[in-house]
């Protein structure tokens, strides 16, 4: 669904990403770990075109999108979720909702919204309440159900532990580039990764 093929790409003169090159398939969540700073931040804004890509190619569905516009790149079906707590604060939960879902038809926008519903019960009775009124654990989206459901997931999380549970498959990112890939659990058992991210 998601391949990226030798991509480079950096901010001016500092080069961040060095040809690096990972895919992923439907349905799939796959994982990037790696330290701070290795790049993998940068990596996602180059796929949701908010960073220009300096070489290689990302191709979605088949039919590259590197260095389209972000809007475009967001009605074709890619989404950045970011992680935390970042909601729109002022607005009420309805309305974050209908941000998130400003590519889709109206019709479709009515499924989505009961479907979310039906999965995050306590959305429907704060649709009203402001955003920055939910707990914090009420902020943030329980990724397992949104796997579940079959989403195509690219995970970047700070907790390597809980990113390697949730994956079928990972790539360990080392300043640009990726030196390991394997499934989720394959890397859970790797005794670098243990000892550098697992706290083991
Ligand atoms: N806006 C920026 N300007 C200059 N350098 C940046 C910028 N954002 C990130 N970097 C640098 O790019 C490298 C990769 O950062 P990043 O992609 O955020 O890593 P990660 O998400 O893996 O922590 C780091 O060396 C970081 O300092
Ligand atoms: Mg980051």
């Amino acid at each position: 669904m998601l391949k990226v093929e030798n991509l480079r790409a950096g901010y001016g003169k500092v080069s961040v990403l060095h040809g690096l090159s990972f895919e992923v398939n439907r349905g799939e969540c796959v994982a990037l770990i790696g330290a701070n700073g290795s790049g993998k931040t940068t990596t996602l804004k180059c796929i949701c075109g908010l960073l220009p890509v300096e070489g290689g190619t990302i191709t979605f569905h088949g039919k590259p999108i590197q260095n389209l516009k972000g809007h475009d790149i967001a009605r074709m079906g890619i989404t950045m979720c970011p992680e935390g707590r970042q909601v729109f604060p002022e607005m009420s939960v309805l309305e974050n909702l209908k941000m998130g879902a400003y590519a889709r038809s109206d019709a479709e926008q009515n499924s989505d919204f009961l479907e979310m519903l039906n999965m995050f019960p306590i959305l429907r009775e704060r649709s009203d309440q402001q955003a920055g009124r939910m707990s914090g654990g009420e902020q943030e989206m329980p990724i397992a159900r949104i796997k579940a459901k079959g989403m195509t997931i690219l995970l970047v999380e700070q907790n390597s532990a809980m990113a390697l549970r949730l994956a079928d498959r990972a790539y360990l990112y080392e300043t640009g580039e990726i030196v390991l890939q394997g499934t989720g659990a394959e890397l859970e058992k790797n005794p670098a990764i243990a000892k550098a991210y697992l706290g083991q």
